[in-house]
């Protein structure tokens, strides 16, 4: 074969190549396959030296042109690449602003948190304030100031978990009216919510559960203001069809003190299985706070009285929602926490 003919035709073949070459990378194989140190245009220069003398210095220009050229596709075929290649990463790092965002599961309010904040909103609304107290009790608040010394037989109404002989986890939030009335001057009128632990574990008990806890201490405060206050908030919680109903009790820290039920909100009192055909649910105990803890506190029993209550959030959380076990409200499955979507508000 003519030596013009056989460059021409590698030369060809490169300038093919070159264009065909679909990135850098294989661009760099063409370049290395035809003029690198043993690419084909490399040998045909270097086979010059077959050749009659006379030949070979135009065969030499036509290997070098032809080296020329195909370095020159390559630089051409190395720019558009470049171009491709980063159009190609700017399309891939692209937002398309266009696609439907993608869903954040939001969270619903607990039925326990619906009920507490419409507690609160119930009493702040007639002037209470709220307050707090620690969840690691002593002794003393817990029992010993609210009339329960030891031996007595009302601890056995709580199961308590104690620390040690002084320190536990409080079983009530009784001990916040200590801690209140032990820093401020009559007139007092608190709520205090909050969680309280017992070891106790059932369909209506469970180990930690929450209070709240009421206090009104000033001149005068008969039982009256206490039937008038707890009918007003069962109405508010429960509908204005609501009839309470007061049934003496006993509590260490009250005299006297009553068991609050609240006409069946299933059956409106006709009688069903949620009030066990009896037409009243009890939800609060409550009474006149005792002389006995308001003198332990420093307050003189013949200036001011006061009425105190407890009421368990959960179980009017289970009251008013149709729920038949406690369990439910702490397991934290949220095709159950769903149901409460939209209930009470925003956050
Ligand atoms: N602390 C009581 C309990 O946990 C509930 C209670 C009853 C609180 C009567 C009161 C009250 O303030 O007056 O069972």
């Amino acid at each position: 074969m003519e030596f013009r003919q056989r460059v021409d035709e590698v030369k060809q073949e490169a300038l093919e190549a070159c264009q065909g070459a679909p990135d850098s990378q294989a661009l760099e194989q063409v370049r290395v396959k035809y003029l690198g140190k043993k690419g084909s245009l490399t040998g045909l220069l270097r086979g010059l030296g077959q050749l009659d003398p006379e030949e070979r210095p135009n065969a030499g220009k036509l290997v070098n042109e032809a080296k020329a050229e195909v370095e020159s596709a390559i630089k051409h075929r190395q720019q558009e690449l470049a171009v491709m290649e980063q159009q190609r990463q700017l399309e891939a790092e692209t937002i398309d602003i266009s696609l439907p965002g993608r869903p954040r599961p939001q969270g619903t309010m607990h039925p326990v948190t619906i009920v507490l904040n419409e507690i609160k909103r119930i009493f702040v609304g007639m002037g209470y304030s709220v307050a707090e107290g620690p969840e690691v009790e002593t002794d003393y608040y817990n029992f010993e100031a609210l009339n329960i010394p030891k031996d007595h037989p009302a601890r056995d109404m709580q199961d308590t978990f104690f620390f040690n002989d002084n320190l536990l986890l409080r079983s009530q939030t009784s001990p916040v009216q200590i801690r209140t009335m032990e820093v401020q001057k009559p007139p007092v009128r608190i709520i205090a919510p909050g969680k309280v632990y017992r070891s106790d574990s059932d369909v209506t008990h469970s180990p930690m559960f929450h209070q709240v806890e009421g206090l009104l201490v000033d001149d005068h405060v008969t039982f009256a203001d206490l039937k008038g206050t707890l009918q007003y908030f069962a109405e508010q919680m429960f509908g204005s069809h609501t009839k309470t109903r007061f049934r003496s009790s006993y509590f260490p820290f009250t005299e006297p003190s009553a068991e609050v039920d609240v006409s069946c909100i299933m059956c409106s009192g006709q009688g069903c299985r949620i009030c066990s055909f009896t037409g009243w649910l009890e939800i609060l105990g409550s009474g006149m706070v005792d002389p006995r803890v308001l003198r332990m506190v420093g307050y003189d029993p013949d200036e001011v009285s006061g009425f105190a209550f407890g009421m368990g959030v959960e179980r009017i959380a289970m009251l008013k929602y149709g729920i038949n076990d406690i369990r439910l409200l702490f397991d934290n499955d949220v095709r159950f926490l769903r149901q409460f979507e939209g209930q009470g508000g925003c956050c």
